[in-house]
């Protein structure tokens, strides 16, 4: 990458189940064999401070949590992780991969939890509008399709104790997004080596891997 040019920031966001962890090992793997500079980081967490947010956000033991105490949360551990981590990478020309970033906000506090994507659109104002994702690879499976696809189709009753519709709900809103040019749904019907193959290409295809 050319120096004083910006890196570009790609983000990954699926739900649970869909294979992101697995593909971006894979595009980690990929990315070092051809000697591209990058960094990969993840969210919420990814800088000291944001992962201690991180650990009070996800601590079962605090039930109590409102839904825009949470938000609130995920966006406050964005922002720190953004300027203490992901501006700096993009502003020495590194590609920065980011798992989850804004989209499981509006995903998840904002359709699943019900909070709105206008919510969730003003608390990350900042993210927006000074680092916007330059393509946001979206696993699509359907958590019931991902959780058939690890266990078997007869296990209904294990999906319900995973709160299945709470995750539909998620997988709903990411749906919502589909549209937004940036925002790229990627099938993941066939083996984890095609849906690698499917990331590569759409990195080509939209400039940000030659
Ligand atoms: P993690 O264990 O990293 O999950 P995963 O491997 O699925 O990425 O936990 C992150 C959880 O935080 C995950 O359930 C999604 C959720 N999340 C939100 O609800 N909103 C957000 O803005 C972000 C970044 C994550």
């Amino acid at each position: 990458m050319k120096k004083g040019t910006r890196g570009k920031l790609v983000t990954f966001e699926g739900c649970e189940g869909s294979g992101k962890s697995t593909q971006l090992r894979l595009l980690g793997e990929y990315l070092t064999s051809r000697g591209t500079d990058f960094i990969m980081t993840r969210e919420p967490g990814g800088s000291v401070i944001a992962e201690e947010i991180r650990k009070i956000i996800l601590n079962g033991d605090y039930t109590e949590m409102c839904p825009e105490c949470e938000a609130m949360l995920y966006a406050a551990a964005r922002v720190q992780h953004l300027k203490e981590i992901v501006a700096p990478a993009l502003d020495s020309g590194k590609l920065v991969i980011c798992d989850r970033y804004v989209d499981s906000s509006f995903a998840y506090q904002g359709f699943a939890r019900g909070l709105g994507m206008e919510f969730i659109r003003s608390i990350n104002s900042f993210a927006l509008e000074n680092y916007p994702p330059d393509i946001t690879l979206f696993l699509d499976i359907s958590p019931a399709a991902a959780f058939e696809r690890k266990h078997g189709a007869d296990k209904n009753d294990r999906l319900e104790s995973l709160g299945l519709q709470f995750h539909e709900r998620v997988y709903k809103g990411y749906k919502s997004l589909v549209g937004e040019p940036r925002f790229c749904p990627v099938d993941c019907g066939g083996t984890k080596f095609e849906t690698a193959e499917k990331i590569r290409n759409l990195l080509i295809e939209r400039g940000i891997l030659d």
